[in-house]
């Protein structure tokens, strides 16, 4: 079984004439916590939108190299997936804003509202949502059942939670 989720192989990528990434490896092991770091402008969110094959929606993006992602035990190359076979993948491999849109409440409130809907006793809910704002909390009891890719301008956040570090230089 390969330890190994993703694994990038000669990565470059342009938008239009400009290349932002180029000839960049990683591999990230199942069940880690990657965090990516390096200057604003670096490429860090562009990487991301190559995970999840997000980039093919830019009409001004280009890029080459491989993306291997281990499903089922099967190394796919997601780059060579067709448009219809793309919604699928990024049901697995999912890209979570930087940018959340939030209702105009208080953070309680936008936590509590699906809760509610669940109909989970206010009390219950309090308790919950608590203990989910630790977010490092969230984060670790996520990477039980997932592989996390965090792009963090904060250092300390990364050191508490990374299990490695990707620097884009
Ligand atoms: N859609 C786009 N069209 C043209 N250029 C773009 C596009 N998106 C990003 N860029 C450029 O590509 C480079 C990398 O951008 P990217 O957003 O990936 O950097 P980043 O490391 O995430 O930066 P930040 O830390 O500020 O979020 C930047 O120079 C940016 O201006
Ligand atoms: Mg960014």
């Amino acid at each position: 079984m390969s330890k190994n989720i993703l694994k990038i192989e000669n990565l470059n990528l342009y938008y239009d004439k400009k290349q932002v990434l180029k000839d960049l490896n990683l591999n990230i092991e199942k069940n880690s916590i990657t965090a990516i770091s390096g200057p604003s402008g670096i490429g860090k969110s562009s990487l991301l939108l190559v995970l999840n094959q997000m980039i093919k929606e830019y009409e001004n993006a280009s890029f080459s190299g491989k993306v291997y992602f281990n499903d089922d035990n099967k190394d796919i190359d997601i780059t060579t997936l067709s448009n219809k076979e793309l919604p699928n993948l990024r049901k697995k491999i999912v890209y979570v804003s930087q940018h959340p849109d939030i209702l105009p409440f208080s953070i309680f409130e936008n936590l509590y509202f699906p809760l509610k809907l669940q109909k989970i006793k206010k009390d219950d809910a309090k308790k919950l949502i608590t203990e989910v704002l630790k977010i490092e909390n969230l984060i670790l009891e996520l990477k039980k059942s997932c592989t996390i890719v965090i792009i963090s301008h904060f250092k300390s956040q990364i050191l508490n939670v990374a299990d490695s570090i990707f620097k884009i230089e």
